[in-house]
């Protein structure tokens, strides 16, 4: 018998939500408890790729709207292999943004070639999540929380549509079915709670299940 595989946990919500702060007390504790886990975010700003993605995110550069879509998504398709090889060494890899958020920042900009389906298009065929966690927030909660950085997408207006596509989203069969909506306008140990119990479920699929990833 081979290695049982980990499960593949991704966390999304606009910015705000409390989402790098929900992955990592997950993290530290699901280590605490001796478990194998590995954490990864996108976009990952070290590689050449994502050091573009950062110039553009901090407006030291421009892309057409197309071609920093695409840099996105090559930006996760170079960490396949490497989230693949964790998950098959059994380890629970923990994704802090995934391609929800390359589909719905895109397509909320309301450019008329870019809809969902063609924002969803260059992330087809990458490893599936075992289940998306979304930190949901609502504008007056994510306002109270003070002001957004300097980053290029961090503006009221924007924000509200990227919450709108991720509602939109989830209409989708497939993002239906891994989507769970967590509450983050809560206090931070609620959600916390709520996140392990769902992460817990989540394991225990997976243990008992098909063993190999599905795939976008
Ligand atoms: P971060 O704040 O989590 O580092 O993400 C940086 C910004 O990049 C955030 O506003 C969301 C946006 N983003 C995309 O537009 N497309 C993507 O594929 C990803 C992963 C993030
Ligand atoms: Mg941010």
């Amino acid at each position: 018998m081979g290695t049982q595989r980990g499960a593949l946990v991704v966390f999304e919500g606009l910015d705000r939500s409390g989402k790098s702060t929900q992955c990592q007390r997950l993290v530290d504790v699901l280590r605490a408890n001796g478990e194998e886990v590995h954490h990864m975010r996108f976009p990952n700003r070290s590689s050449p790729i994502g050091q573009m993605i950062n110039s553009y995110l901090s407006g030291q550069a421009q892309q057409d709207d197309h071609a920093i879509h695409l840099l996105f998504s090559a930006n996760r398709w170079e960490s396949v292999r490497e989230l693949e090889e964790r998950i098959n060494a059994g380890a629970t890899v923990i994704v802090d943004r995934y391609y929800y958020s390359g589909c719905v920042y895109s397509a909320a900009k309301h450019i008329p070639s870019m809809d969902l389906e063609w924002c969803r298009s260059p992330d087809v065929g990458l490893p599936r999540p075992d289940v998306c966690i979304f930190l949901d927030i609502s504008a007056e909660e994510q306002a109270k929380r003070g002001g957004f950085g300097e980053e290029r997408y961090e503006k009221r207006e924007l924000q509200d549509r990227v919450r709108e596509c991720y509602h939109e989203m989830r209409k989708h069969p497939d993002e239906h079915a891994d989507m769970v909506i967590v509450d983050a306008g809560r206090g931070m140990e609620e959600v916390e709670q709520e996140i392990a119990e769902v992460v817990r479920r989540v394991r225990k699929n997976v243990e008992g299940g098909e063993s190999r990833l599905r795939t976008v």
